[in-house]
């Protein structure tokens, strides 16, 4: 008592008023939680161990020709098995979050159709207590593009309404299980990615897709990426509807999707192209998050779809109004030029967005030759820092302010030789040069008024890439392919300086007691 009389004193005398606009303070909140991301898949590996039923990309993995390097995630890193290593190397760069995702097949081998593994879910108990004696907070998506096998050979897993079952039960158990102590919920990992890769162009699983978009045995590019993305925003809902009637009130957490969202700028400033690029949103993130949060399909894609994109019933509709979202998680990594082939003829390239299905838009990153910005080891990721920017500001201002946290971004590099550990792989100025740039793009931002609470690198180690095997390095730390060992590199050092350098000490400032549901876990950190 007396403590927080004199606490609220402190905190009132203490409270720097010219907080905002004084280019000297540090824009990111006291409570502002700096991570480092990881997936399940990509980090485990024990792919086998303790009772882990088989998933969606185990199979994918081993059909030989799907990985550029003809790798697996049958050992990834091992985190499985090293996680405590990986926790002192988190905790040695100062940050007080981890997002992870949970291996769904992990704790349910067979889906509903069988039973609870025990050991998987020691696994993760033990992973969340060690990081909370470390005052780590765990940030956990239920499913990072990783789904039990069973589910699709039992009814073709998101193409089946059956599926909204089977990730409410998962979401129950994952909640009741580890709720009481994981307060950062996600339901889904960029699923506009895994249903056009799965469903659209075939190249993640379930491969499924039609000849003019890629090279399938099955599937409908026209339709199949609709009706699984359907099905997934309905699954969320049934999720978040079990969190919020059995579980949040008592436990206390918030929930959220996580969305791959890249920035869209017009090729021109042409009303044409300027359309283009918020169809482009539209047929990308807004596909998601407009259902989610508003019950409705974007109006742009109703109109160019048809019968082709599904309805919501009134029912449905009134329980997404209902059920919402409490924050949005942001991967956010490049962008590109959007330019519009509605009004104009655009080369038809199966993939490129020009299709009817696409929503009528060509994506590509340069622009009169010139690339958007820097290129990278990835054919998609160019550096172009103001992108974070715009699409935090886009989000901020289409869905009202709404809590955002940056779940995912990085940089990676090539390492197609496999040539290990060389002084010149650990010395990553590049990477250094687009983290500083992305986070002051992200302090910008945050200056600006958008509320942004978190900021989660991609990724704490070298991982699977998932098509890409390991041919490409994201990891602030090397990871050795034989051995496994973990060498920090620059970029780890300058992360753990950036944290030191932004992290307020002692005295907590109440600058986000504005009704949120986070607010008072910030302060158990
Ligand atoms: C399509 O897939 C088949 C079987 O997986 C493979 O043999 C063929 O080379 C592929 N074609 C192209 C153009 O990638
Ligand atoms: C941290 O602050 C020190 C002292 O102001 C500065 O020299 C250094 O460049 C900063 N590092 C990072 C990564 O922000």
């Amino acid at each position: 008592m007396e403590l927080s009389v004199c606490f609220i004193i402190l905190s009132l005398l203490c409270y720097p008023l010219p907080l905002k606009g004084n280019p000297n303070v540090s824009p990111f909140p006291s409570n502002f939680l700096f991570g480092t991301a990881s997936s399940s898949y990509q980090f485990e590996g024990a792919f086998l161990s303790d009772g882990k039923g088989l998933n969606n990309w185990d199979i994918f993995t081993h059909n030989p020709g799907n990985i550029i390097d003809g790798s697996n995630g049958d050992i990834a890193v091992d985190h499985y098995h090293r996680y405590q290593e990986d926790l002192d190397l988190m905790q040695h760069l100062g940050v007080n979050s981890y997002r992870f995702s949970i291996s769904w097949a992990r704790i349910l081998p067979k889906g509903r159709f069988g039973s609870v593994n025990k050991a998987g879910i020691m696994h993760y108990n033990n992973l969340i207590n060690t990081l909370l004696l470390k005052g780590i907070q765990p940030f956990v998506s239920l499913t990072h593009y990783d789904i039990p096998q069973e589910l699709e050979n039992r009814y073709g897993a998101w193409l089946s309404p059956h599926v909204q079952e089977d990730f409410k039960y998962y979401a129950d158990i994952c909640f009741k299980y580890f709720g009481d102590r994981v307060k950062y919920w996600t339901t889904f990992n960029e699923p506009n990615v895994a249903v056009i890769r799965g469903y659209r162009t075939g190249i993640y699983p379930p491969s499924r897709c039609s000849s003019t978009f890629g090279n399938c045995t099955n599937g409908d590019s026209e339709k199949e990426a609709f009706i699984a993305a359907h099905n997934i925003i309905l699954s969320h809902a049934a999720a978040v509807d079990v969190y919020r009637t059995k579980y949040q009130k008592q436990q206390g957490g918030s929930i959220g999707i996580v969305m791959n969202a890249a920035w869209y700028e017009p090729i021109s400033n042409s009303l044409e192209n300027k359309q283009a690029a918020e169809r482009a949103q539209a047929f990308y993130m807004n596909w998601f998050l407009e259902p989610i949060i508003m019950g409705k399909y974007p109006e742009v894609m109703q109109e160019i779809l048809g019968s082709n994109l599904p309805a919501f019933s009134n029912h449905d509709q009134g329980k997404l109004k209902s059920t919402g979202l409490d924050f949005i998680g942001i991967n956010h990594y490049t962008s590109f030029y959007i330019r519009d082939c509605m009004f104009s003829v655009c080369e038809q390239k199966p993939g490129a967005g020009t299709s009817k299905t696409e929503g009528f838009v060509l994506r590509t990153s340069t622009k009169d030759g010139v690339s958007i910005g820097e290129p990278t080891a990835l054919d998609w990721l160019y550096v172009y820092p103001q992108g974070m920017e715009k699409i935090l500001t886009y989000i901020k201002e289409r869905y009202n302010n709404i809590p955002m946290f940056i779940t995912e971004n990085g940089f990676c590099e090539n390492d197609r030789s496999g040539k290990g550990l060389t002084e010149e792989s650990l010395n990553d100025v590049k990477r250094v040069e687009y983290i500083s740039g992305y986070l002051d793009a992200i302090a910008e931002a945050l200056r600006k008024g958008a509320d942004i609470r978190g900021y989660f690198l991609w990724s704490l180690l070298d991982n699977f890439e998932w098509t890409m095997g390991f041919t490409v390095r994201f990891g602030l730390h090397h990871v050795d392919s034989t051995t496994l060992k973990r060498t920090p590199r620059t970029s780890a050092t300058w992360y753990r300086q950036f944290i030191a350098n932004h992290t307020a000490p002692e005295i907590l400032m109440p600058k986000h007691v504005s009704g949120s549901h986070q607010t008072q876990h910030f302060n158990t950190i």
